[in-house]
Formats: structure tokens, C-alpha cells, sequence
């Protein structure tokens, strides 16, 4: 059942070109220029352009979508995005109008903590769509609107396609809104549509040197502690990689937006600690670089992830440089995921831990 591999977790992460596929399967235009989301979406482009600001919420890893959610919707379709954690949202008496939408995006539909902000969004009026991978799920019946993730069963505790899934989704309904509301330029959705049609092929071409990160978990395995960077979408993906190493491989680490270091956090940088630095962003190039120096300079061991094309640029500041295919900024996420995962798969190995089945936690959590 794990298909020739050693565990769920490397199957599924193996499995995310497919994942990627399948949830693009049926939901983009036959002329490769638009996006349809009406079977999943019951709103008229009236309601569509009511909407004056969404909220999305969600637990763990797919809060963690749902930050690069926030960036694709606020820069496509032009709503402004809050990004809540379930368990925070539904105690802070957020502003919820009958024109907000509220997103709820559940792996399993059954987490306890979005179920119960769900019904909270629903009382106050609100119109809420759920981004699950469970057809039938709670989350999925009690939502208005439903897009489906179409990763397929995913059984290792620790969430890899079903993230990247999500973030497909979120790629698809930004495109599917600003179209709706008119924001965008059809070249623009055709430009980004063909981009993601070439994410699943460049998703295996990672896939094809999963090796090269074997060494280096291994030597991360050996620290405590450990932190990773990034500014923008790279700093929504370094939280995910930090949860991620958390839950598998039990090393302490923390996700830091790069320009936040210099605030604090620079105190507990020191002598061979590894930071793990995301350099996908364009625009924020010379600026994440100028961040990755000042903990060099106080002899951090910087693993850099770089964009093909630029990871020459990079290796010159770092210790070692990892490069990922080049897409548009805003689908780095669903390429630059895919190295983290595989560093946590192997450093929770390294350890000797059941990577499948970490201690303390549940695949669903049902109680708040
Ligand atoms: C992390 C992980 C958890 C879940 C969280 C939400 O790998 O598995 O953080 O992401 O418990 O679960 P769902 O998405 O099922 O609501």
C-alpha cells in the first residue's frame, strides 16, 4: 500500500504532481485562458462582486495555505484578506458582515477548531466556502460552497499534498474571482494558467534529486535548534517547513519573516547554527540577501533555497544553495514546499522517529 516506498510520508509527497493535476483536472477552460469555478461555487457574479473582504481560517498546515491564500486573492482579485488561526478566530469577535466570505480550508473536514469557527462565520451571516479533500466531510456539508483538493487519501500524519493541494485551490480561486470582478486581464490568467500547468513536471523534476537532501538533514538532525527565513511568500512557506520539521523530527525551530531579525531574534543566532533562508521572491532578492549576511556574519551555516537562474547569485552568500525550477513568483510556494518536505521527511529519519506517526498528535483533531 505504500507503493514501493518506505513510508506514507514520501509517497505522498512523491504523489503531489498527480495531486496537482487532479485538482486543476475540469476547472480550467478548454482554451487554457480561464478558470471555472461555477459547479464548485454557487455565487452570482453579482454576489461575487459584493464581496468586501474575506476571511480565511484554518488549523496547522492549512492555516499555513491560507497565508499564501491571502496574497493570491489580495493581488488578484483585490479584496483585502484575513488570515486567522481557528482557534483564535472564533474568540476575537471578528467583524463578520453578510459581505464577508469566510474560507475555511480542512484536510480532513473534521477539525473541531475550523468546524466550530465555520458555524460562528455561518451565524453572524456570512457566506463560507470550504477548500477540503474530503468529499462528504462536516466542513464540506456545512459549507455554502465547496472546491475540492483532489490529493486522494492522505495518511501520514504530517500534511504534504494536501498543503500543496490547497495551495492549487487557492491559485485557482484567485483566478476565479478577479475574473468574476473583473481585475484581471485575460493574458494575465492565461499566463499564470500555463505557468501552473508546468508546476506538476517541474514538481518531479525536485522529486528526481530528493537524494541531495539526505546529507543535509542528516547534519541538521544533529542540532536543536534551527531557523528558517524568508520575506513574503517565502516567509508564508518557511512557516510551513518549520511545522513540518517540528512534528516529525521533534528539533526546535522557528519561522522568521528576514527583515524581522534584526528586532530580537538576532541574540540566538551563533556559531554553526543552520538557518534556512528561501530566496524565491524576486522583488525581495537583494533585500533577503542583505538579511541572510547578518547571520552569516554571526556564523550562522545557511542553507539557501534559490530560484534557477539566480541560485549563482545566492551561493555567494550562503553555505550550500538548493535551486527549485523557476515559475511566477506567486506559484513558488507549490515548488519551494517540496525541498522542506523532504528535508523534514529525512532529518525525522536521521532521528529515528516514526515519520508516519509522530508522537502527540492526531491526522484529525476533533476536539477544541
Ligand atoms: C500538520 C498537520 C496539522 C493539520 C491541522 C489541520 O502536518 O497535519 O497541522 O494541518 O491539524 O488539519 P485539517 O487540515 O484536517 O483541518
Amino acid at each position: 500500500e505504500k507503493a514501493g516506498f518506505d513510508h506514507f510520508m514520501l509517497k505522498e509527497i512523491h504523489e503531489q504532481p498527480k495531486a496537482y493535476r487532479d485538482t486543476m483536472m475540469g476547472r480550467i477552460g478548454a482554451d487554457g485562458k480561464s478558470v471555472t469555478l461555477s459547479k464548485e461555487i454557487g455565487m452570482t457574479t453579482e454576489q461575487i462582486r459584493g464581496i468586501s473582504r474575506v476571511h480565511i481560517v484554518a488549523c496547522g498546515t492549512a492555516f499555513h495555505a491560507g497565508l499564501v491564500g491571502k496574497t493570491v486573492i489580495e493581488s488578484l482579485a483585490r479584496i483585502p484578506v484575513e488570515t486567522d488561526v481557528a482557534s483564535e478566530y472564533r474568540y476575537r469577535s471578528p467583524i463578520i458582515t453578510p459581505d464577508t466570505l469566510v474560507i475555511v480550508v480542512s484536510q480532513s473536514g473534521e477539525t473541531a477548531d475550523t468546524l466550530a469557527a465555520l458555524r460562528e462565520a455561518k451565524r453572524n451571516g456570512a457566506r463560507v466556502l470550504a477548500i477540503t479533500n474530503v468529499v462528504g466531510s462536516s466542513v464540506a456539508r456545512d459549507a455554502d460552497d465547496v472546491i475540492t483538493t483532489w490529493a486522494g487519501p492522505e495518511i501520514a500524519v504530517a500534511s504534504t499534498k494536501a498543503y500543496s493541494s490547497q495551495l492549487i485551490a487557492f491559485y485557482l480561486l484567485g483566478l476565479y474571482l478577479a475574473q468574476e470582478r473583473g481585475t484581471i486581464e485575460q493574458a494575465q490568467v492565461a499566463e499564470i494558467v500555463e505557468a501552473m500547468h508546468r508546476l506538476p513536471d517541474q514538481v518531479e523534476s525536485i522529486l528526481e534529486q530528493a537524494e541531495l537532501y539526505k546529507g543535509v538533514a542528516e547534519a541538521v538532525s544533529k542540532h536543536d535548534n534551527l531557523f528558517f527565513i524568508g520575506r513574503g511568500l517565502d516567509f508564508a512557506v518557511a512557516q510551513e517547513g518549520s511545522l513540518k520539521l517540528k512534528e516529525i523530527s521533534y528539533i526546535h525551530s522557528e519561522a522568521y519573516a528576514a527583515g524581522e531579525l534584526k528586532h530580537g531574534t538576532l541574540a540566538l543566532i551563533e556559531d554553526g547554527i543552520p538557518v534556512i533562508a528561501l530566496v524565491t521572491q524576486e522583488d525581495l532578492y537583494e533585500k533577503t540577501l542583505s538579511n541572510i549576511k547578518e547571520v552569516k556574519a554571526r556564523g550562522a551555516h545557511v542553507l539557501g533555497i534559490a530560484n534557477a537562474g539566480y541560485e549563482d547569485e545566492v551561493a555567494k552568500s550562503v553555505d550550500e544553495t538548493f535551486s527549485i525550477p523557476r515559475t511566477l513568483p506567486l506559484l513558488t510556494p507549490a515548488l519551494s514546499v517540496v525541498p522542506l518536505q523532504l528535508l523534514s521527511y529525512h532529518a525525522s529519519l536521521a532521528r529515528g522517529n516514526d515519520v508516519d506517526k509522530p508522537r502527540n498528535l492526531a491526522k484529525s483533531v476533533t476536539v477544541e
